[in-house]
Order: structure tokens, then sequence, then C-alpha cells
């Protein structure tokens, strides 16, 4: 008898997509390895990144429990109890949701931010840190966040303002960097009006600051809009919808 020959990957090639396109966080060649590159030259980033959303976040005292959205494998989802905030985290990765579940002791969700599986108000803010570059609907997300939060929307990403995009547009072109392919850059303007268009007709203000300077650079974070990370803060001030 003949044994059928199986592919030998562990997910056939045709569930690596998503969105109709290969997506990196359907692939365990670069799900299994994503937390080792935090560890190594992304480190100072990712310190610099926490300052900024810490900053931002803990003005709004109202903040104890938070849903992060594109948790990945929770990297600053269980940093979060180290400011005072009770996580939980969401994604749609069930590769790096795998990961997550063994790194993380909160609870997981595996859901599309785009359809957040959560009532109304279930959360004193929300939070996205660089998985917003994702979205088909940024609009669609952000009004799904405004109805899952209470009081606010804190959002950390790559920045459209950065002289790393054009490297990493000019690595994809030699197929050398996977990760961005599908990405959009947001600057904290443009983010700023899709934020506008999601949330006609409430009461909000938005707080925003940039880091992912230079090393040698006489400062790591300031208020323009340049460096490759940027941190945003939605507060929600109409809280007679509650
Ligand atoms: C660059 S990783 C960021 C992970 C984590 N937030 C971090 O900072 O390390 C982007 C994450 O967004 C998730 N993602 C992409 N599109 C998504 C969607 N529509 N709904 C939920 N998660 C999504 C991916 O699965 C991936 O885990």
């Amino acid at each position: 008898m003949q044994v059928e020959k199986r592919e030998a990957g562990l997910i056939p090639q045709h569930y690596r997509n998503w969105q109709g396109r290969p997506e990196w966080f359907f692939n365990r060649e670069h799900t299994d390895t994503y937390e080792q590159w935090y560890e190594g030259r992304y480190k100072r980033a990712e310190v610099w990144q926490k300052k900024v959303m810490e900053q931002l976040v803990s003005k709004d005292k109202r903040v104890k429990t938070l849903l992060e959205f594109g948790c990945g494998t929770t990297r600053f989802t269980r940093w979060w109890k180290e400011i005072g905030i009770e996580a939980t985290g969401g994604d749609l990765s069930p590769l790096m949701l795998g990961q997550a579940i063994h790194l993380f002791d909160g609870d997981l969700v595996l859901a599309d931010s785009h359809h957040m599986p959560f009532k109304d108000h279930s959360f004193d803010t929300l939070a996205f840190i660089t998985t917003f570059e994702y979205y088909k609907d940024p609009v669609k997300v952000i009004r799904e966040a405004a109805r899952v939060a209470k009081h606010g929307i804190a959002m950390g990403m790559m920045n459209r303002n950065s002289t790393k995009v054009v490297r990493r547009r000019v690595q994809e072109l030699f197929g050398a960097n996977p990760f961005y392919l599908t990405a959009t850059f947001y600057s904290p303007a443009k983010l700023t009006a899709i934020i506008d268009e999601a949330l006609k007709g409430r009461n909000y203000s938005i707080e925003w600051t940039c880091t992912g300077l230079p090393k040698w650079f006489p400062v790591q974070q300031w208020s323009l809009p340049l460096g490759d990370f940027f941190g945003l803060y939605i507060k929600l001030e109409d809280e007679q919808h509650l």
C-alpha cells in the first residue's frame, strides 16, 4: 500500500493567510521566536515604550482594569500589573496565544479586534500595542474599543514619521522583513483624524508622545511627532452613557 505523503510543516500554507494574504502571526517560523526578538536589540526600545505608555495611562486615575487587544505573547499584557492595572488579553492568532498562555496568568480570548466578544463598558480602558497597524477597518476597531471601554483607549504603535519606515520597506523589497508587509503606518496626526471620524459625537480628549529616538540623541521622549514609536491616550469624558 502506498502511504500518502503529508506536508511536513505544522500548519499548511493556506492557513497562514489572513485577509487573503500571508501573515507572519499565522506562521510558527516567526511567532515562535517573537519573544526572543524583544530580548535582543529591541530591549531599550521596549523600556521607553513602557515608560511612555505608563505616563499616558496612569494620568487617568479611573483606570484599574484593562483589555489589551492584539496582545500577542503578552509582552505588555503581563506588564500592566506592575503599574497597578489588572489586564486581560485578546488576539486573533492561536500561535501567539499558545505562547501567551504559558507567560501570563490572566484571562485570554481568541478573537478579532473588529468584533470584541465583550459587553459594553466591560473594562476601564482598552489597549492596543503595535497591533493597530494590522487592522483592515481602523474606524470600526476604535468604535468597538469605545463600546467595550468605560474611560479610555491606550494606543502604542510604530510611527510613520520615522526613518525606520523607509528601511523596513527596503528590507521588504528584498524579502528580508516579513513583519510589516501588511502593516499601515500612522503618525499621531493621521491616527487623530481616524479617531475623530470614529468618535464623532463623543466627548473625549487626546494626548500623545513620541519615543524611539537614536541612542545618541539628547532626549529619548518628546512631544514632536518624530521617532520610531508613539503612545496615545484617548480619555473618554462623556460618562453619562455608562
Ligand atoms: C506585532 S504583534 C504585537 C503583540 C503585542 N501587543 C506586543 O506588543 O508584543 C501584533 C499582534 O496583533 C495581532 N493581530 C493582528 N490583527 C489582529 C486582529 N484583527 N485582531 C486581533 N489581533 C490581531 C497579531 O496576531 C499579533 O499578535
